[in-house]
């Protein structure tokens, strides 16, 4: 469907930024379901270019490269399916090489616009959940309601380790560990988007919450439209 600029700014947005395994994917499908609203898993486009740079195998710091690869992408999400060139990838993007790549990809700025308009494309009516680390700061930061999850690194580690064996990769908790802190450093130093909330973003812990309890949280903060009250002091650094 075809809207004009001014009807875009109506469709509703909400943010849900966090590191690596904070339950952002999760949480935005189950917000989403409830709302009946679309979702934009960003990092699973930034994962889609890391598997592209893999199969194509082009260099990973020829910023050109990459963004004439990136508008030559052919790609779709459609109920839970990722597809690349026509091929299934909704598994392979989730393999940790392909996570490395994504984010040794996503320092470049000039690959960061080109993913822009990519994901603005997401916006659609009745409205967006858009999970990332950038949704709040950067690519909607009109968005009605933008939340900020946190996690303990161990906490994040356990989690995407049972995701994968579930998932039947290979997986070691050390190893995982170790990326997780390495993507988390790069995702918050780089110079271009970095990892932080925005600064009216409302800040939830998902150690100390069931995924249940978050969704609800984020739903009655939605439903209320009452976005500028119990904000949790922003101490992110
Ligand atoms: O969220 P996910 O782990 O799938 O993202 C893969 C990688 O893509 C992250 O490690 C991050 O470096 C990058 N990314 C990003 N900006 C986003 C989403 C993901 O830089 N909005």
């Amino acid at each position: 469907m075809k809207f004009n600029r001014l009807y875009y700014k109506y469709v509703p947005v909400i943010a849900i930024d966090g590191p690596t395994a904070s339950g952002k994917g999760t949480i935005a499908q189950l917000v989403a379901a409830q709302l009946g609203f679309h979702v934009l898993d960003s990092g699973a486009l930034y994962r889609l270019v890391g598997l592209a740079v893999q199969r194509y195998q082009v260099n990973k710091n020829d910023v050109s490269a990459l963004v004439s690869l990136i508008h030559s992408l052919h790609f779709s999400f459609q109920e839970g399916c990722v597809q690349l060139d026509g091929v299934d990838v909704s598994t392979g993007i989730r393999h940790e090489t392909v996570s490395r790549l994504a984010s040794a990809i996503s320092v470049h700025a000039p690959v960061r616009r080109a993913l822009l308009a990519r994901q603005h494309a997401f916006r659609k009516p009745p409205g967006l959940v858009a999970d990332g680390r950038d949704m709040g700061t950067i690519i909607f930061t009109d968005a009605v309601l933008k939340v900020f999850l946190t996690a303990s690194a161990e906490d994040r580690a356990q989690r995407r380790y049972k995701q994968l064996i579930e998932q039947g990769f290979p997986a070691k908790i050390e190893t995982i560990l170790c990326d997780l802190l390495e993507r988390d450093s790069s995702d918050i130093n780089r110079a271009s988007s970095p990892l932080k909330p925005a600064l009216d973003a409302r800040l939830l812990d998902t150690s100390v919450l069931s995924i249940s309890e978050v969704v609800n949280r984020i739903l009655v903060w939605y439903q209320k439209n009452d976005l500028h009250t119990d904000v949790t002091k922003n101490t992110f650094s």
